[in-house]
């Protein structure tokens, strides 16, 4: 079976419920504690095995760019004041090279046609498909899970967790056939169905194994809900012909695409900080007592 070697990582939003906040900083590179939100993701990737990362970006997403790429000026400077160890840190962040793409989606006409901008660079091929503003916090990481489920299932694996039934007008939804432990065979899916219309409360979570085969489904796929071209849409029809399972991954995500997801985001990654965690609870702590 063909390896899950490489990931899109859509980024080409412009992520209208942070703003001002991103009306010149890409959401992606809001930091969350001490680092910006889409490390996270790649370091989730990086952890599952992934080896090429394709960035679908937009106008004003150059940061992310930069962001992986050598800052000269600010080592050259670190080195001459003998700050080794902010080096070191700076290391970690920096992709192998030549492990990156950067492909542009003209126009946010939807996250199906944001994930059909990489087709050339994924070519017919399993790839991971992870969306940078929701942050997972899990050991073994959120794909790792997925990939493992994969190497055993094939065909096409989706991330799920549990909603309150009232919520489930937020997501994706799948409809379940039927369930081993965490693994459930999927019968289908629906893009933010009524609380009536929903088959389930398993919200897709924003992490996707999928077959290179669901380019072919969204080169046609029109708009959807929103008016913008749906990925779910384009799975569903891929769903006709090919196996889906659906992944209830141990661990808990972080919407960082809303204010207050952002800011619980934060608030836990701060407290989980190896070194800072502690303080940074305490500090919260004191926030939440009444004055
Ligand atoms: P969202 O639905 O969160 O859209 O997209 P958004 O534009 O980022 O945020 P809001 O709703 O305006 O606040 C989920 C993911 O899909 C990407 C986004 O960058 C985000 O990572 N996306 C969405 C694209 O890359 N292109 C699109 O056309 C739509």
């Amino acid at each position: 079976m063909t390896r899950v070697r490489k990931a899109v990582l859509p980024v080409a939003g412009f992520g209208t419920r942070v703003l001002p906040a991103t009306k010149t900083i890409p959401k992606e590179m809001l930091p969350v504690f001490d680092r910006p939100a889409i490390q996270y993701v790649v370091d989730e990737a990086l952890a599952a095995g992934i080896e090429h990362f394709v960035f679908v970006t937009g106008r004003n997403k150059g940061a992310i760019e930069d962001y992986f790429d050598t800052a000269y000026e600010l080592e050259a400077s670190l080195a001459a004041k003998g700050k080794g160890d902010l080096l070191e840190e700076l290391a970690s962040t920096k992709p192998s090279p030549g492990s990156m793409s950067f492909v542009r989606q003209q126009a946010p006409l939807g996250l199906g046609h944001a994930i059909w901008c990489a087709r050339d660079i994924i070519g017919n091929e399993p790839f991971a498909i992870l969306l940078p503003d929701v942050l997972v916090q899990a050991s073994p990481s959120c794909l790792a899970q997925m990939i493992d489920v994969f190497n055993e299932t094939g065909g096409n694996v989706i991330a799920v967790e549990q909603v309150p039934a009232d919520e489930v007008n937020k997501y994706g939804i799948i409809d379940p056939e039927s369930r081993d432990g965490n693994r459930i065979r999927m019968r289908g899916m629906i893009e933010k169905p009524s609380v009536n219309q929903a088959p389930s409360n398993l919200a897709i979570t924003g992490r996707y194994i999928l077959q290179g085969s669901v380019f072919e489904y969204l080169a046609d796929q029109g708009a959807g809900s929103g008016g913008e071209i749906q990925l779910t849409d384009a799975m569903a029809r891929q769903m006709g012909t090919e196996d889906f399972h659906a992944v209830e991954y141990d661990g808990q995500s972080y919407d960082c695409g809303s204010k207050l997801g952002y800011l619980r985001a934060s608030m836990a990654y701060a407290c989980a900080h190896p070194t800072l965690g502690i303080d940074a609870q305490n500090l919260i702590n004191g926030l939440a007592r009444p004055v």
